[in-house]
């Protein structure tokens, strides 16, 4: 198949990318580069061999998506482009509206004037809000917590009212969990701008001597050892959910909404004990107060994903740690990994 990734230079975009073209896809990039580096292309095509068309603009931009799906027909689109930060989504709810909201609408404009009518979406966990239990299940009541997590329930409801009423002949939501790591390789990963808002990020972080400690929000929760628990995911088998998730729905023509999450839970505590382990490096803690909104504890019940096309996690913690640092150590220039 050949399919347009908006969003395609980002973290989980380019993964999604090479895992694509390790499948036989072509893949055309279509991002604004707001929040990726200009070197990722040239990365990919590295890491995969594949020279990846690339198509620098606005997904609010329809002409130009419009342009760019006629001038590469494509099977599908998989759409990554969004802004993603719950607390600038609360500082700036206008600008999440604009960017995510309005931005699906008008990708979906263009790729009906274009007549592209698959799609897969990157929805996240973040739309069950707080749930009453783990591990959490698809039909699990949904819950607006935040702006961004509001956007996410938006825009998987217009993909899902465009496939009920046949606008789009086969759509996937997909709900993240806890994305991290990068490719092994190290030639792709998360750049985060500023101070990371994630622990994997901040962990790598003062692993290269870049951030003095890790602050540990909260360690008087309802878990094993008081720090928050989450479903982390490595990159690596997130990517290759989506080629699987678009694979199936283009062969049955259906709609589907699943989670990708391990199924494991892994506490705060835990993930730096891994990467302590995986790495050689310590992490100097400093227990902070609990953030305002932050859940104690949950995880995916990942069977759907297996059920219907086939997919779970392989990689674990560790991987996901060894990974995570192999990337941020050689952005540092640290050369002993
Ligand atoms: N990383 C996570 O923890 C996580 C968890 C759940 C869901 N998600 C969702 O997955 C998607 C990808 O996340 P990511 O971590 O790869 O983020 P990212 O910021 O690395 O990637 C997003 C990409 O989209 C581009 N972009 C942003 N706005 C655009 C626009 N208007 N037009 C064109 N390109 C635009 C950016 O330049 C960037 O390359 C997002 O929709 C995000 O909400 C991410």
């Amino acid at each position: 198949m050949r399919v347009m990734l908006t969003g395609g230079a980002g973290y989980i975009g380019s993964h999604t990318a090479a895992a694509l073209a390790a499948r036989g896809h072509q893949v055309v990039i279509f991002d604004n580069f707001a929040n990726a580096e200009r070197d990722v292309p040239a990365r990919l095509e590295r890491l995969t061999g594949q020279k990846m068309p690339v198509i620098e603009a606005d997904i609010r931009d329809v002409p130009a998506v419009v342009a760019a799906l006629r001038e590469y027909p494509v099977d599908a689109v998989i759409h990554f482009a969004a802004l993603k930060a719950v607390g600038e989504s609360e500082a700036d709810p206008l600008l999440y509206y604009d960017m995510n909201i309005i931005g699906t609408i008008r990708l979906l404009q263009a790729m009906q004037q274009a007549g592209v009518a698959r799609i897969v979406f990157s929805s996240s966990a973040t739309v069950y809000g707080q749930p009453d239990s783990s591990p959490i299940l698809e039909d699990f009541p949904t819950r607006v917590e935040n702006i961004y997590g509001r956007t996410k329930l938006v825009m998987e409801d217009l993909i899902r009212d465009l496939a009920r009423t046949g606008k789009l002949a086969a759509a996937a939501n997909l709900r993240y969990f806890n994305p991290v790591g990068a490719h092994p390789s190290a030639l792709i990963g998360e750049t985060p701008r500023g101070v990371p808002n994630n622990l994997m990020p901040y962990v790598t972080q003062v692993a290269t001597g870049a951030r003095p400690h890790l602050n540990v929000f909260g360690n008087d929760y309802a878990t094993p050892d008081g720090t928050g628990v989450r479903d982390y995911i490595h990159v690596v088998d997130l990517a290759e959910a989506h080629a699987l998730a678009l694979e199936h729905i283009v062969a049955n023509n259906v709609s589907i909404t699943v989670n990708l999450g391990t199924g494991e839970g892994t506490s705060v505590l835990q993930l730096v004990q891994a990467f302590e382990t995986a790495t050689g490096r310590k992490i100097p803690l400093v227990i902070a107060p609990r953030r305002p909104g932050d859940v104690s504890s949950y995880y995916a019940n990942p069977a759907l994903a297996e059920a219907t096309f086939g997919w779970r996690a392989k990689l674990n913690v560790e991987d996901m740690c060894r990974d995570s640092w192999r990337w941020q150590a050689s952005r540092a220039g640290i050369n002993d990994v």
